[in-house]
């Protein structure tokens, strides 16, 4: 996903503007560039590659003066990662700066409709015909010429614009890609992300959907998209800015797997009160809870993962029909709605395309919609009708592991709060869940301090090329996160798979020495998976076990198992996760891949 930084104030942009572009590297990228003007001249440099290119370029920045400037780190959507195609892009007369994160989807149609008028572009990137048609409608006023360019595209966006004749003035404009604008002391700012200005402001506003801003050292007015002016809320940011960095880690995922315990107290202490589990959120919706008659989960990758675990936690205590979906094939599919349903759309960063427009799909259609959310003041919180917090702090890894724990921990006490609210559920046992809860994140603890004994195993695996996971139920849906983890870091194939499934064909791809990894957390399936072991053994597998202590006799077929402590069943997930995150970690640092930063992909996937 694009990054997008801005400045104009009383310091030299561009040093900000490198800054805070290496704030955003987590979210993929593939190019970078910047465009700075110093009031009479507005110079740019941009790059294929890495940051650091970028920095070396400009020598940190020093030839590029100026204190008005946009920067801006490119994913690739339309045309390759080249120099022609990094952002900034530029009217012919270099007079019109534009960055931009989204998709502009009738960019072609414009293309051609403006070559017809004589125009030529450098790129073939869909953001250089917003900087052509700023330049073809340019009436001298820069926020009626963007109200107007704005007017003749669709698609999303989020956009930095300076112009040349506007010396000092930074222009934004936005839909439904994020873009948040920062009121500081020695200028303002702009950005896709808090961690980019964090170091410089905590006071930001976040633009709305056709919202634009035009920003000076000290004035930052908002318009809407009939140019009359409107007046949002200032927000304080309250993230630590220390959160944003790396912590003395090597890599942020080990940081962030190394928070697992902390966030799981975030999370779930202010839910849990006396023994009993409340949600601030939903203390309006009890009669909601009390109707509903089926629950659509809507996500993607791991946080549809951990939609998976919430289906079995909830359908297990509160007797409800779930269904978990991947967003990008429920916005698209009709779904046939009954009354009182709800829909919980999951995203860390409340940005992921597919989610959103699920999520105006379930709305449409008058459901009520919540979203289980990790980034503060993102789109979903805005689009649904509450937001369930996970409270895990800014992650990041592009492959998350905090705010999936988070996530998983939100279902544990919805489902109890559902069950209750039912009368599936009584006090003391109740009571007895949010004491097993209490007690995870000390358990979380106990399991990242075996990374030495998985890092020698994940040692072994460097050049596995196939690897599968195998479980039931609960472990099913572990199953499938810790392959997403190995596949998305270190670039092994890994398939998850119904651990009864398997014999239905797949079985046939089981050879001597083949990775399979059996979760076993749920007793009543125990048994079960213990043949399906014993099947892929009898096939030359090397098995990995993750089961509950005391089931050592398992070491008759597994060949490395890792035991989890004792905890409730619907919780297993919680801990079963955190040898498998360590596993996929050291195979990819193994590996010597930057663990981060994992190829082809960005941390939120804001378009389609
Ligand atoms: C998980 O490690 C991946 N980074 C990816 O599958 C991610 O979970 C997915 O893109 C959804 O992102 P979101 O939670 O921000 O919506």
């Amino acid at each position: 996903m694009c990054g997008i930084v801005g400045y104009t104030g009383k310091n030299q942009a561009a040093p900000i503007l490198l800054d805070g572009l290496s704030k955003l590297e987590y979210r993929g990228y593939d190019s970078a560039g910047m465009a700075v003007f110093d009031g009479k001249t507005l110079r740019s440099e941009k790059t294929p590659g890495r940051l650091n290119a970028l920095v070396e370029m400009t020598h940190d920045g020093k030839l590029l003066p100026g204190t008005l400037g946009i920067g801006h780190t490119r994913w690739a959507t339309h045309g390759k990662p080249t120099r022609a195609n990094a952002h900034p892009h530029f009217n012919a007369a270099g007079t019109v700066a534009v960055v931009h994160n989204g998709i502009i989807e009738n960019y072609l149609d414009i293309r051609q409709r403006m070559e017809k008028k004589g125009f030529a572009f450098k790129s073939d990137t869909d953001t250089e015909t917003l900087a052509v048609m700023l330049d073809y409608y340019y009436t001298g006023d820069p926020v009626e010429t963007i109200i107007k360019v704005l007017h003749r595209v669709t698609g999303s966006y989020a956009l930095g614009i300076i112009f040349a004749d506007h010396p000092g003035e930074l222009y934004a404009a936005r839909k439904d890609s994020p873009l948040i604008v920062g009121k500081g002391k020695d200028g303002n700012y702009i950005a896709s992300d808090v961690p980019a200005i964090l170091k410089y402001t905590r006071d930001v506003y976040y633009i709305e959907n056709e919202e634009i801003a035009k920003i000076t050292e000290k004035d930052i007015v908002f318009f809407n998209i009939d140019a009359e002016e409107i007046k949002p809320e200032l927000h304080t940011v309250e993230w630590d800015v220390n959160a944003a960095d790396k912590g003395g880690y090597e890599f942020y995922m080990m940081k962030e797997m190394s928070e697992q315990p902390k966030v799981l107290r975030n999370t779930c202490e202010p839910r849990m009160k006396k023994g009993s589990i409340a949600f601030e959120e939903l203390s309006k919706d009890a009669d909601i809870i009390k109707k509903a008659s089926k629950i659509h989960i809507v996500a993607c990758g791991s946080a549809y993962h951990a939609g998976m675990t919430g289906k079995y936690v909830i359908e297990g205590m509160a007797r409800i029909p779930v269904e978990v979906e991947l967003a990008s094939e429920f916005r698209y599919r009709d779904p046939v709605y009954t009354d009182d349903e709800i829909v919980i759309a999951v995203s860390q960063s409340g940005e992921t395309a597919d989610t959103l427009a699920a999520v105006k799909e379930a709305k449409a259609h008058g459901v009520p919609v919540w979203a289980i959310v990790n980034a503060t003041g993102s789109s979903m919180t805005r689009e649904a009708d509450r937001t369930l917090y996970t409270f895990a702090g800014p992650e990041i890894s592009v492959a998350t592991t905090k705010a999936y724990s988070a996530q998983i921990a939100v279902f544990y006490m919805l489902a109890i709060l559902f069950a209750k609210e039912r009368g599936q559920l009584d006090a003391n046992e109740e009571k007895s869940y949010v004491e097993d809860l209490k007690r995870l994140p000390e358990q979380v603890e106990l399991l990242l301090g075996n990374k030495e004994r998985v890092q020698k195993f994940a040692n072994r695996y460097i050049s596995a090329r196939d690897v599968y996971y195998i479980g039931r139920g609960l472990d099913y849906a572990i199953a499938l996160e810790a392959s997403l983890k190995l596949k998305e870091i270190s670039y092994v194939h890994a398939e998850a798979y119904a651990a009864g499934e398997l014999k239905h064909g797949t079985i046939s791809l089981i050879e001597k020495n083949t990775l399979v990894t059996a979760i076993v957390t749920q007793e009543a399936l125990y048994d079960k998976t213990i043949s399906n072991i014993v099947e892929v053994k009898s096939r030359g597998a090397f098995v990995m076990a993750v089961t509950n202590v005391g089931h050592s006799e398992i070491e008759e077929n597994a060949d490395f198992v890792v035991y989890i402590p004792t905890t409730n069943k619907y919780f297993a997930n919680s801990l079963a996760i955190i040898p498998l995150q360590l596993f996929a970690y050291y195979v990819s640092a193994g590996k010597g891949y930057d663990v981060d930063h994992p190829r082809n992909l960005a941390k939120s996937v804001t378009v389609e």
